[in-house]
């Protein structure tokens, strides 16, 4: 009686082992980034605002806390060490932000749209860059980096792919051009001066692009996702530089 029980014991424990042997495939992870990548400005504010939500001070889903230095290097009971120094492609945060562990895909998929959004290839090649170089982690409290939103970085990219089509040349549509700056600050037609800046709440393209406009044809054309709004509100409030 004695024997069985401990081999009831045994063979689960073995399955379990075995399910999760197998590796997830790496070939699949983006490449990390090839330059010299900053904790402060440019890995933590990825996870700031993709992670800490449930994973910070007051949740710790998953029994993980990635704000602070001794919670971000745990190691996982089932998936190995979340951050392993120099190998970006044996951390679990890895794997998991690249989808590569069953039913693990951190954040985790939401149906509310723009509430959880899949880290980009880009921001995968920076937290692989960070870990490969060592994944250093500063002591004491992070200084919290305000990366300024700019016209020429942020906002022409951004309104080139998801405006230009209709908003660029001789024919563009209510005559607003997203062309330079200069040109949105102008505003169009109807909606003359839609910046004000500093001042997102009175910026009429804020409403524009949030959706919230609904006397605008083809909304959805209009409707950028959260993170992208979130990024014009930015542009706005630092001044609209
Ligand atoms: C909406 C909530 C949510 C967000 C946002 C989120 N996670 Fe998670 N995370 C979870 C939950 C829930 C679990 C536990 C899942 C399970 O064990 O089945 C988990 C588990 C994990 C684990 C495994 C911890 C362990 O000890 O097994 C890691 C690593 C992880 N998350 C990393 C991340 C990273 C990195 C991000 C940001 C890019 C992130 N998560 C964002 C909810 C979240
Ligand atoms: C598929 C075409 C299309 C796309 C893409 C599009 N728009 Fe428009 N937009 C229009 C049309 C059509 C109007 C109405 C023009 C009119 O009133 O004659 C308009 C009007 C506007 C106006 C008001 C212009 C004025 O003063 O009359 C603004 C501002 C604007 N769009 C901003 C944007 C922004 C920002 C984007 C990108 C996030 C965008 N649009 C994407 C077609 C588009």
């Amino acid at each position: 009686m004695k024997r069985l029980a401990v081999l009831a014991l045994v063979i689960p424990l073995a399955a379990v082992a075995d399910g999760k042997g197998s590796k997830p495939d790496v070939s699949k992870l983006p490449l990390p980034a090839a330059r010299p990548v900053d904790f402060t400005k440019e890995v933590y504010p990825i996870f700031k605002e993709s992670c800490f939500k449930c994973h910070g001070a007051e949740k710790q889903k998953g029994k993980y806390r990635m704000d602070t230095r001794e919670g971000a290097f745990k190691v996982t009971e089932d998936h190995g060490p979340a951050i392993q120094a120099g190998k970006s492609e044996e951390s679990a945060v890895i794997h998991m932000v690249a989808g590569l562990v069953d039913e693990m895909l951190m954040p985790p998929p939401s149906d509310k749209p723009g509430q959880s959004e899949k880290l980009t290839p880009e921001q995968i090649g920076i937290l692989r860059a960070w870990i490969d170089q060592g994944a250093k982690w500063p002591d004491g409290p992070i200084a919290e980096f305000v990366k300024p939103v700019t016209f020429a970085g942020d906002i022409q990219p951004l309104f080139a792919k998801a405006c230009a089509e209709c908003h660029s040349g001789a024919g563009a549509k209510g005559s607003f051009s997203v062309e330079s700056a200069a040109a949105v600050l102008k505003g169009g037609a109807n909606y003359p001066k839609p910046v004000v800046a500093g001042d997102a709440k009175k910026s009429t393209l804020l409403a524009i692009v949030s959706g919230k406009d609904e006397d605008l044809p083809a909304p959805d054309r209009h409707k950028l996702a959260a993170r992208q709004v979130e990024l014009v509100e930015k542009w706005i409030s630092q001044g609209a530089k």
